[in-house]
């Protein structure tokens, strides 16, 4: 059964992501020399985004443009809520105008869910405040499989500001159910212990930590989600928690590094220690192949839930 709309991985079966993942790898093989496909001929996507985005907003209009379908960009400086409408009858005008399925990103949990219940066609979340970003853990567990890594038993180590990332809570329901493991570390005010699901360890001390890490994921530290300053400054927090040099020293010799980005360089990670790695080990730094596979999960995901379309 496939479900109706893809919000959260919480209520989504390892089967379905498996196919997502396996679809993924269909479309990433027959992409050669600009290959286009017909999944989605006469269907028209809305691409609504109330935050800024590159990766996901690009590469979700590139994943239609490639399987035929239509895309129709609407923003909340172009749409009619600025005249008063609420974006419940503007979802609403949209079907009306033949929209098919909606790909939304939106700032408040929650919201997202409300109205993709009123409706009986697709809705696809390209990232919902600090709640969910379903794709995002899906290519990241994408370029971990396309590296012939089992993600049964690999430990990943999380970095950053876990309090405010949407990745990180997809990220516990995706890698647990891969039965992958998850270390996550952060200074205290991005790590209360309420946050901490059942089964993933924590720690304030990366030194301890980065060790035990097969993958080494790093967060973005999610400034314009702070009320306050919740940390003394980023240079504090890059001398604590940031991935540098020496800090590379301490990782197990093959363990792969990833970041969803935005990168903020100098603070999760440091210009010398991408530069390092970028010149001596780039095969271990995935956020570039994150970013490309961005493209093929998608189309996967467009695929599975507004063509239904079984390759
Ligand atoms: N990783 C991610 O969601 O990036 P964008 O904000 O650029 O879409």
């Amino acid at each position: 059964m496939f479900p109706k709309d893809l919000l959260s991985l919480e209520n989504i079966p390892l089967e379905v992501m498996e196919d997502i993942l396996d679809r993924a790898a269909y479309y990433k093989h027959h992409d050669v020399e600009g290959a286009f496909f017909s999944t989605l001929k006469g269907k028209n996507i809305a691409v609504s985004f109330w935050e800024p985005s590159t990766r996901t907003r690009s590469s979700f209009e590139l994943a239609v443009q490639k399987l035929g379908g239509n895309t129709i960009r609407y923003s909340p400086e172009m749409a009619s809520e600025y005249k008063g409408e609420t974006i419940e009858d503007t979802i609403r005008t949209l079907i009306s105008i033949g929209i098919n399925a909606f790909i939304f990103r939106h700032s408040s949990p929650g919201l997202v869910g409300r109205i993709a219940r009123m409706v009986d066609i697709p809705f696809i979340s390209g990232g919902e405040g600090c709640y969910q970003h379903p794709t995002q853990a899906l290519l990241d567990l994408f370029t971990l499989r396309e590296r012939g890594l089992n993600l049964h038993g690999l430990r990943v180590v999380m970095v950053g500001d876990i309090l405010h990332s949407r990745v990180a809570r997809s990220h516990f329901y995706a890698l647990s159910a891969f039965g992958a493991g998850l270390t996550l570390v952060a200074p205290p005010v991005f790590l209360p212990p309420e946050l901490v699901p059942p089964g993933v360890d924590s720690s304030h001390r990366l030194e301890d930590t980065l060790p035990r890490g097969d993958v080494v994921y790093l967060l973005r530290i999610q400034g314009e989600r702070q009320e306050k300053g919740l940390i003394p400054s980023l240079r504090e927090y890059a001398a604590l928690f940031g991935l540098n040099e020496v800090r590379l020293l301490l990782l197990k010799e093959n363990a792969l590094i990833m970041h969803p980005g935005p990168v903020n360089i100098g603070v999760e990670i440091s210009y010398d220690a991408i530069k390092m790695l970028h010149k001596e080990q780039p095969g271990r730094i995935l956020i570039q192949d994150q970013v490309k596979n961005g493209l093929y999960v998608r189309m996967a995901v467009l695929d599975l839930l507004v063509a239904g379309k079984v390759n």
